[in-house]
């Protein structure tokens, strides 16, 4: 049996694969099992944020692993500890709950918001706004937030009390925020919506509404956070700080980790015994977070990304395939006149590129260490694969 047999015979068939093993990889580069070589302009959906095998990041975690690797939440680690001050530090926040992926985040901020409305207001006021066309996970209550009819399906019943509002759409906002709701949550770009960002007045908005009428305000960063826009925050180009930002993918580099950060308001909603996670805070994890941290807020890093970004939006613009281009720094979607994106990824792979989609869009989220040099391949097989 191959790889791809041995896997198809012991794995569920969850997911739909592109039929390729890979190995390993070098900086923002992978490499299958025959040694063939891919720019990865996807970085395992913006996990791997410093590239493959960054070289403080390794040595971060092989130095934890020789340390301790693991141990329960009834004890205190040093590195947690020390990972925590970092990232409350970077991004402003008090305090932080540690999971292991982005949905477990989420699960957290869903449970604080509604556990600080019961705490005040008692019962009923329950219900938490998300936005058509989102996306916040795989468990059943982020699921059951998540606002695409194609994803409540086969696993009923769903959790209740979430609302969908249109994105953009302040008159819906208004009319849905009533006093049944306790949090309105939302993606500043929604990345698997199609990599759409949010207008500025309807953020503003949701901003507004939540402050008059105490309604927590959960920003899913899942996504956008850690750097990948540019600002650490994604928050941070609209001028607002949510009441809790969620976030994931990135900010281990590769090692599993989910937080939901919190200013003063909730930060003592959650008590002995109302939450937890085996696994979350993990060391190596933590370890990982560290290196990752160091990185994008070294001197610089956050100007070469939104160059970086500038460089690849103009050369895509370019093209004449292309019909626009979307996101914010280097979460890139790309419109297409006539192909089909889906084409494009299969097309794209024979030529030595890893590229994502999100819904008709082609999408990019490179490593945020990508150099030019790789940038310029990678966009050379793109292009001359949408000319084609
Ligand atoms: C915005 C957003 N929220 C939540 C999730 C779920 O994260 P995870 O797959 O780590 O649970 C994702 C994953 O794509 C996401 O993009």
């Amino acid at each position: 049996m191959n790889t791809i047999e041995q896997f198809n015979k012991f794995v569920m068939h969850s997911y739909g694969r592109y039929d390729l093993v890979l190995e390993s990889g070098e900086h923002e580069v992978s490499v299958d099992k025959n040694g063939k070589k891919y720019i990865d302009f996807g970085s395992g959906i913006g996990v791997n944020s410093l590239g493959y095998c960054n070289d403080e990041w390794v040595e971060a975690i092989c130095s934890q692993a020789k340390k301790i690797q693991h141990t329960s939440n009834y004890y205190y680690t040093k590195i947690q500890a020390d990972f925590a001050k970092k990232l409350c530090e970077t991004t402003g926040y008090t305090d932080m709950f540690f999971g292991n992926s982005g949905a477990e985040a989420n699960e957290c901020a869903i449970k604080i918001a509604r556990k600080y409305s019961f705490d005040k207001y008692g019962k009923g006021r329950h219900n938490i706004i998300t936005l058509k066309n989102s996306f916040h996970g795989r468990t059943i209550c982020t699921l059951s937030a998540t606002g695409q009819d194609v994803f409540h399906n086969y696993f009923f019943p769903f959790v209740e009390g979430f609302i969908n509002v249109e994105p953009n759409n302040i008159e819906d906002l208004r009319e849905k925020l009533d006093n049944s709701v306790c949090a309105v949550m939302f993606e500043y770009v929604q990345g698997e919506g199609g990599v759409c960002a949010l207008d500025q007045d309807f953020v503003d908005e949701i901003f507004k509404l939540c402050a008059e009428n105490d309604v927590i305000t959960i920003a899913d960063e899942v996504q956008t956070g850690v750097g990948r826009t540019g600002k650490f925050l994604c928050g941070e180009y609209f001028g607002h700080k949510a009441d809790l930002t969620t976030l994931a993918k990135g900010l281990a580099g590769g090692v599993p980790i989910g937080v939901c950060l919190s200013g003063d308001k909730c930060a003592d909603v959650l008590t002995p015994g109302t939450h937890g996670s085996t696994f979350g805070g993990n060391p190596l994890a933590c370890a990982g977070g560290i290196a990752v941290l160091n990185k994008v807020n070294s001197e610089g890093f956050m100007d070469e990304v939104r160059q970086k970004s500038e460089y690849i939006r103009e050369k895509l613009n370019k093209c004449s395939e292309v019909q626009s281009v979307s996101g914010i720094g280097l979460m890139v979607g790309i419109e297409l006149k006539t192909k089909k994106a889906a084409d494009i990824a299969k097309a794209a792979l024979e030529k030595g590129l890893l590229l994502l989609t999100a819904k008709t869009r082609v999408r990019l989220l490179p490593p945020l260490t990508i150099s030019y040099e790789e940038i310029d391949e990678g966009l050379d097989i793109l292009i001359g694969l949408l000319n084609s």
